[in-house]
């Protein structure tokens, strides 16, 4: 989708419809009066006549019969003026541009939401949220979609009237289109999107100047990665290990790690059909890290990073690893089997490892969608966080906080550590009570394979996927994380 801005009046910007926001119970605002006035009185009807109050998503449209260059106001209502945060601007400009695109028929429009009075926010941070609610409003993944291509409703550009926000504009399309990178990956079937396809998406970030490694799986026998290809036994297409590097400059070096299995079946632990129907998402983490070094060149941020995913499909192949296996990692710890669709943490075992021992980073964070438990526990409104670092979890948290992507803190006490332990090997692969908090002893798993990095586990098992159509994000694949990620590399002291 194209955003612009122009500096120019509402009065002169021609469009097919201009997008108001209103709050509740509010009058004319000083910037409208002068619409109002060559609308005869429009809009101050009917907010007089309460046809339009402002509740939030309420909407009205109005023509300007001629009147104007514009063919007609969308007022949007915004909500209690006392609850308006950027949040509520960013899920304003997502839900106004589907009513936009879906209700109005329009493909083209205009915005002055930016403008609103949001209590302690710059009109660059208002510039920035709306642009990325628009964006990732108008996402749609339609390349398999043959009939009737042109009855599909689609948003092509949209245009913010008022000057000086072409910077937060520029940034805000950053990284929408960043986070809509990782749910056109997510969205695509697993069948044409294997490791090799995945790595290549990495690859082509060295058009950016970011330095990008791809291991085979030689390679990756090389190195030793032995829990990545004991998860990919059963699968016939090889794994791969990635690794880029951004050097932004910044005093710490920030690892980014992701689970990359391009379709989860759960091997011989085989799926039921329900549970297997998305698991072609089973790589967003990947997605995400691939899609945050871009971003953060993009945007070109003083910060050292490195981001690393393993990639391999979870197959029963013939020769898939089994039920009571006892797998070696790089680590030279061993995992127990006991469930083969446990596999993602089995994998970020070695990816955990090879990257802390391989970068030396200061802060580690991994992203997976790593138990079903995890959106039992939560659900779709937030992501579990755990790890070692308080304060590394504390930044998270509060920029999960800022960019609407929220981040719930769970306990990672000793005694959910016991739970991984085996009697036969080091580690196994799921809490020895079963059914009992699958999301932390899947999180304390991974923990016995980070030596001494402060280090961040988030589950995006709940978040990274939707079965119902959001306020701003479309059922499918969500592309959490990219604006989080981006956030908190920000913020870094
Ligand atoms: N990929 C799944 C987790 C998942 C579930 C992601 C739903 C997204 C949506 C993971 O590999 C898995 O299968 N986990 C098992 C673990 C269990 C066997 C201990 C689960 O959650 O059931
Ligand atoms: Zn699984
Ligand atoms: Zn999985």
């Amino acid at each position: 989708m194209d955003v612009r801005v122009v500096d120019e009046s509402l009065e002169s910007f021609k469009s097919e419809l201009i997008v108001v926001g209103l709050c509740k119970g509010s009058s004319v605002p000083n910037f409208l009066e002068s619409v109002d006035k060559k609308l005869d009185g429009s809009i101050s009807h009917v907010l007089k006549t309460k046809e339009f109050e402002g509740e939030f998503g309420q909407f009205r449209l109005i023509s300007t019969l001629g009147k104007l260059p514009s063919k007609s106001v969308l007022l949007f209502g915004l909500g209690e003026s006392k609850d308006l945060t950027l949040d509520v601007l960013r899920r304003s400009a997502g839900v106004s541009a589907k009513i936009v695109r879906d209700l109005c028929g329009v493909s083209e429009f205009a915005t002055v939401l930016h403008t609103v009075d949001v209590p302690k926010s710059s009109k660059d941070e208002r510039a920035q949220v709306v642009t990325e609610g628009t964006v990732l409003a108008s996402y749609q993944f339609i390349k398999y979609r043959t009939v009737d291509r042109d009855k599909i409703k689609v948003l092509r550009k949209v245009t913010l009237v008022g000057d000086g926000v072409a910077n937060s504009v520029k940034k805000g399309m950053i990284l929408a289109d960043c986070a809509n990178l990782v749910r056109d990956l997510a969205n695509e079937p697993a069948s044409s999107l294997h490791p090799k396809e995945l790595a290549d998406v990495a690859k082509e970030l060295e058009r950016l100047g970011i330095k990008v490694v791809v291991h085979d799986k030689k390679s990756i026998e090389k190195i030793g990665l032995t829990a990545l290809l004991a998860v990919n036994r059963g699968s016939v297409h090889e794994p791969r290990l990635v690794v880029m590097e951004y050097n932004g400059g910044g005093k710490k070096k920030v690892a980014l790690v992701g689970k990359g299995i391009t379709f989860d079946s759960g091997g011989l632990n085989i799926k039921t059909d329900d549970g297997m129907m998305t698991m072609k998402h089973d790589m967003t983490g990947a997605a995400v890290v691939i899609a945050a070094l871009k971003a953060a060149s993009q945007l070109k941020l003083g910060v050292n990073l490195v981001g690393v995913f393993a990639a391999t499909e979870n197959m029963p192949g013939m020769d898939a690893y089994k039920q009571g296996d006892v797998v070696k990692t790089f680590s030279g710890k061993t995992i127990e089997i006991a469930n083969t669709d446990a596999e993602g943490r089995v994998i970020l075992a070695d990816a955990l490892a090879y990257t802390e021992k391989t970068f030396k980073p200061d802060l580690m964070v991994d992203l997976a969608t790593l138990t079903g438990a995890v959106s039992v526990a939560l659900g779709s409104p937030c992501a579990g966080v755990m790890g070692t670092d308080q304060s590394l979890i504390d930044s998270l948290l509060l920029s999960g906080k800022s960019t609407g992507e929220k981040l719930w803190q769970l306990p990672f006490f000793r005694e959910y550590h016991e739970q991984v332990k085996s009697d036969i090997a080091d580690v196994r692969n799921l809490g020895i009570i079963r059914k009992e908090a699958g999301a932390i002893t899947a999180g304390a798993f991974l923990a016995a394979f980070v030596e001494k990095t402060a280090w961040a586990h988030i589950d995006i098992a709940g978040v990274s996927w939707l079965d119902y159509d959001g306020e701003y994000i479309r059922r499918g694949a969500t592309g959490f994380g990219v604006r989080l990620l981006i956030n908190a590399l920000e913020n870094l002291k």
